[in-house]
C-alpha cells in the first residue's frame, strides 16, 4: 500500500505512555469461584436502592448485589447504619472485612433500583478503578451484580469496558509521572452464569474498553504532537497491528482527486494534510452494504483567518476528535470482525491563519462525485467553519470509493454544544432505517444523542448569491445549517452526522471518568456497524 512517510518502527513516532501502559500492564481474567475465597487487594460490589417511596423522610434501602452469605454478612453492619446509602457512584470502604480472603471491600452504589442498568453498572466499574488508582491499590476483583434485574451479558461487558475506561488519566506529559494504571482487573461471577455468555462479552468488552482509550489518547495528544501526518502514522500502525487495510495520501493525491474543500483548509497551515483511508473488508463478504465512517480530523483549530479569541483556544486541539473515534470504532471492529464491510476516511488536517491561508469570500470547489461532472462550489463566508468543508469531500469520496451508508463525526458547531449542552451529543439523520439502527445501537452503548431536524428551510439558510452554498448560515440553527451543509454532500445516501463538539472533552472528572478526553461516539458507532 502506498503511504506518505509510512513508519517502519515504532519509535519513529510519538510516544503514547497511556496505550503502551495498558497494554503492558493490565492483566484481565474472569473468576468464578465464590467471593470469600478470592485473595484480592479489594473486592467490588454493587447495591442498589429499593426504597420506592418518594418521600423526603424515606430511609434509603440498600441491598448488595451478591448472595454470597460472607460478603452480605461483613456490609451488614456499614449498610444498617444508614452511612451508605447506594446512590449512583457512591463507595463506602471496609477494611480487612470479616470472612473474606480479600483485604478491603469497597461498596459502589447504582441508585435507586428501578434506574439501574448495564451502564451504571459500566459507571460503577469505572468509579471503583477512580477508587483505587490514587490509593495505589493496583489490583481489584469486581463483583458482577447477581440481580433478576440486570443481565449477567451485557453487565460483563459494561463492567469491563468502564474498567478500561476509568483507568485513563491524560496526564502522560507529566515529567514525573507515575505509573499509576491497574495492573490487573478480575470480573468475579457467579458459579451459575453462563459461561459462555460471559467469556464472549468480556473479550469483547477488552477490545471495545481499549479502542475507546485508543481513540481518547489520541485527542488527548497536544497539536504540535499530532500533526495531521503523525495522525496518518497513527492510523497506519493501527492498522497495521489489527489487519486492516490502509492508505495515507496528501496533498497530491488531493489535487488528484480535485479535492478543493478539503485543501482549502489545509492550505494555510505548514502541515501538509493527511488523507486517511482504512478498509475492513472480511474475505466471505462481497455482497451488501459497504458502511462508510468519515471522521473530522482537524488536530488544530485556530479558525484561520477568521481567527478564534484566545480563551479556550487550547481545546481546539480536540478537533480531530471525530476523526479519533472512527479510527477506534475501525480498531474494535477489525478485532470484532462484522460481517460487513466497512471504509473509513478521516480528513485531517491544520487550519491557520497565514499568507496562504484562504480569505472569507474566497469560492472554493469540492470534490465532483464523478470526474465528468462538476463540483459544487462553496463561498467561504467564515474559514472557522472549516469542519464542514473536509468533510464535504470526505463524504464524497466514501460515497466514490463505494459506501452505500454513511456515518460521520465531528466537533462541528459550537451551536450544537449551546443548543445541547455538554450532556447530549447532537445526531441528525436523512434516513429513519438508519437512524432506528443507531437508535439501537445507543441503547446499547449507554452515550447520549439526541436528533435534531434537517429541513429545506436550513438549507435555504446556506444557499449562496454568487456560487451554490455558502458555508456559514448565520449565527440561528448554526448545528442544523452545518448539517444541512453536508447533506448536500451525501445526496441521497442514508446518513447519519453526529456532532460531537459538547462531549468530546469534559472539563469537569466525574467519579468514573477523568477529566478531558472522552472517547465518545466510538462505542456507537461500532454498535451501529454491528447491526448491519
Ligand atoms: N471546531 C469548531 C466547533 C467547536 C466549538 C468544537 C466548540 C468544540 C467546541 C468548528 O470548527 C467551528 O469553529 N465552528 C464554528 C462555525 C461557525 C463559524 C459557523 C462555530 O461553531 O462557531
Ligand atoms: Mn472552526
Ligand atoms: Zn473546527
Amino acid at each position: 500500500m502506498q503511504a506518505c512517510g509510512l513508519p517502519s518502527v515504532r519509535e519513529l513516532l510519538i510516544p503514547d505512555p497511556y496505550i503502551n501502559e495498558i497494554m503492558e500492564n493490565m492483566r484481565n481474567q474472569l473468576s468464578f469461584a465464590p467471593l470469600a475465597k478470592i485473595e484480592t487487594e479489594l473486592l467490588a460490589v454493587l447495591a442498589f436502592d429499593t426504597q420506592t417511596d418518594k418521600a423526603a423522610d424515606a430511609k434509603p434501602q440498600p441491598v448488595l448485589l451478591t448472595s454470597d452469605p460472607a460478603v452480605q454478612t461483613a456490609a451488614a453492619p456499614v449498610l444498617t447504619s444508614g452511612e451508605f446509602k447506594a446512590g449512583v457512584n457512591d463507595t463506602a470502604l471496609l477494611h480487612s472485612p470479616a470472612g473474606l480472603a480479600a483485604k478491603r471491600l469497597l461498596l459502589v452504589g447504582l441508585g435507586k433500583q428501578a434506574k439501574a442498568n448495564a451502564n451504571s453498572v459500566r459507571s460503577a466499574a469505572g468509579t471503583a478503578v477512580r477508587f483505587i488508582k490514587p490509593r495505589g491499590i493496583r489490583e481489584l476483583t469486581f463483583v458482577l451484580p447477581d440481580s433478576a434485574l440486570l443481565q449477567p451479558g451485557p453487565c460483563a461487558r459494561a463492567a469491563v469496558e468502564g474498567a478500561f475506561v476509568g483507568d485513563f488519566d491524560p496526564d502522560t506529559y507529566r515529567s514525573e509521572r507515575k505509573n499509576q494504571s491497574v495492573e490487573s482487573f478480575t470480573l468475579a461471577v457467579p458459579a451459575k452464569a453462563d459461561k459462555i455468555a460471559i467469556e464472549t462479552a468480556f473479550a469483547e468488552a477488552i477490545i471495545i474498553g481499549e479502542s475507546q482509550n485508543f481513540a481518547r489518547s489520541l485527542v488527548n495528544e497536544p497539536g504540535n504532537k499530532l500533526t495531521p501526518t503523525l495522525l496518518g502514522q497513527r492510523a497506519a500502525l493501527m492498522a497495521s497491528e489489527v489487519g486492516l487495510g490502509w492508505e495515507v495520501h496528501s496533498t497530491e493525491k488531493l489535487r488528484e482527486l480535485k479535492m478543493g474543500a478539503f485543501l482549502s483548509v489545509a492550505q494555510g497551515s505548514a502541515e501538509p494534510p493527511a488523507l486517511i483511508v482504512l478498509r475492513y473488508e472480511p474475505k466471505d463478504v462481497t455482497s451488501g452494504p459497504v458502511l462508510g465512517l468519515v471522521g473530522k480530523g482537524i488536530t488544530f483549530d485556530s479558525g484561520g483567518i477568521s481567527i478564534k479569541p484566545s480563551d479556550k483556544m487550547e481545546e481546539m486541539k480536540t478537533d480531530m476528535a471525530g476523526g479519533a473515534a472512527m479510527l477506534g470504532a475501525m480498531r474494535a471492529i477489525a478485532q470484532l470482525k462484522p460481517k460487513v464491510r466497512v471504509i473509513a476516511v478521516i480528513c485531517a488536517a491544520e487550519n491557520m491563519p497565514s499568507g496562504t491561508a484562504q480569505k472569507p469570500g474566497d469560492v472554493q470547489t469540492a470534490m465532483p462525485f464523478s470526474p465528468d461532472k462538476p463540483g459544487k462550489t462553496i463561498e467561504i463566508i467564515n474559514t472557522d467553519a472549516e469542519g464542514r468543508l473536509v468533510l464535504a469531500d470526505g463524504l464524497t469520496y466514501a460515497r466514490q470509493l463505494g459506501a452505500t451508508h454513511l456515518i460521520d463525526a465531528a466537533t462541528l458547531t459550537g451551536a450544537c454544544v449551546v443548543a445541547l449542552g455538554h450532556v447530549n451529543a447532537g445526531a441528525f439523520s436523512n434516513d429513519d432505517e438508519a437512524w432506528a439502527k443507531f437508535d439501537t445501537a445507543l441503547a446499547i452503548s449507554g452515550e447520549k444523542f439526541w436528533r435534531l431536524p434537517l429541513d429545506e428551510e436550513y438549507a435555504e439558510m446556506i444557499k449562496s448569491d454568487i456560487g451554490d452554498i455558502k458555508n456559514t448560515g448565520g449565527r440561528w440553527g448554526g448545528a442544523c445549517t452545518a448539517a444541512e451543509f453536508l447533506k448536500v454532500f451525501v445526496e441521497d445516501t442514508p446518513w447519519i452526522h453526529l456532532d460531537i463538539a459538547g462531549l468530546a472533552w469534559s472539563e469537569d472528572s466525574k467519579p468514573y471518568i477523568a477529566k478531558g478526553p472522552s472517547g465518545v461516539a466510538v462505542r456507537s458507532i461500532l454498535e451501529w456497524v454491528r447491526s448491519y
